[in-house]
């Protein structure tokens, strides 16, 4: 695995892979990789003929009162994963190399940042969008591979992609999980037993409004009412958000039979955790 820490060298390197003829899949990360993200990796060498990874804990889309300071930073150990799940490119650039004193630009991404994560993290997707920006003008991949855990911000990432013509297919894989149903994030290693235990509520909550819609049910504020009346047997999780929404726009639905994203935001002591189902247009036939 070849590893840039420069811009210059990783989009010589991403050139001297197109220029051959071959097709390259991206999966951009911040690193203190899981399985999750190796199923993103997985899923690029199946489509692609090379793959890059890219680690950067982005200042950008954290907060002034955010965990940018105490992210997890496992350089070693993920370099260890990639090179075993061989990866053929990795860029881990540091902040200064991304953001140069003087860089003023920013990815403004409308409305849809606004909404979900974006409503509790103002700035978050402009940071993200600029990073993923940056990102796709530095490699110029054939697809770039984001989870759908993180399902707002596919969303922003889909009409960014859009708006500003970016040549790429983007892919979307499916959340990847513990045996018991947590959605493995990063941030799953700042939980203690205890946490750890209660975490799963939230994708309880997401499956019991998940099943009730396959009986037949897509009124939206039932369906909510559904997942607050699980999420309400740990009141020791604090909500920030349980929403029924348009996966493309992120604006909340009323009925769900054309399809729908079921999301949740909580507080799990000091770790802000996240997880979302898909459903299907008429789930319930
Ligand atoms: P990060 O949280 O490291 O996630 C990198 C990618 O892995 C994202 O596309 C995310 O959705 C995906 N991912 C995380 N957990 C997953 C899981 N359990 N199953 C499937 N995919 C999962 O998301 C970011 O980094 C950043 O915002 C980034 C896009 C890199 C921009 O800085």
């Amino acid at each position: 695995m070849k590893i840039c820490r420069t811009i210059h060298d990783m989009q010589q390197a991403c050139r001297n892979i197109t220029r051959a003829g071959k097709t390259l899949g991206l999966v951009p990360t911040m690193g203190a990789l899981h399985e999750g993200h190796l199923s993103l990796v997985a899923r690029a060498q199946q489509e692609n003929d090379a793959v890059a990874v890219t680690i950067f804990v982005n200042p950008t889309q954290f907060g002034l009162n955010e965990d940018f300071s105490k992210y997890p930073r496992t350089f070693e150990e993920d370099c260890r994963k990639l090179e075993a799940a061989n990866v053929d490119l990795l860029f881990a650039p540091d902040a200064a190399e991304m953001y140069p004193t003087g860089a003023t630009t920013f990815v403004e991404v409308g409305e849809i940042g606004d909404r979900l994560d974006g409503a509790s993290r103002p700035g978050h997707f402009r940071g993200v969008a600029t990073i993923v920006s940056k990102l796709f003008h530095i490699t110029s991949p054939d697809r770039a591979y984001f989870g759908q855990k993180d399902a707002a911000q596919v969303a922003v990432l889909r009409a960014m992609t859009r708006d500003l013509n970016f040549p790429l297919n983007l892919v979307v894989c499916p959340t990847f999980r513990e045996a018991d149903g947590l959605a493995m994030s990063s941030r799953n290693r700042y939980l203690n037993a205890e946490e750890r235990a209660r975490a799963i509520t939230i994708y309880k909550a997401l499956n019991e409004a998940q099943q009730e819609a396959q009986r037949g049910q897509h009124c939206a504020g039932c369906l909510r009412e559904t997942m607050l009346a699980v999420l309400a047997t740990e009141p020791a999780l604090r909500i920030d958000y349980a929403a029924i929404v348009n996966p493309d726009t992120l604006e909340p639905l009323k009925d769900t039979s054309n399809g729908a994203l079921l999301a949740i935001a909580a507080w799990n002591g000091t770790t802000r955790l996240i997880d979302n189902i898909l459903l299907q247009a008429n789930a319930h036939a």
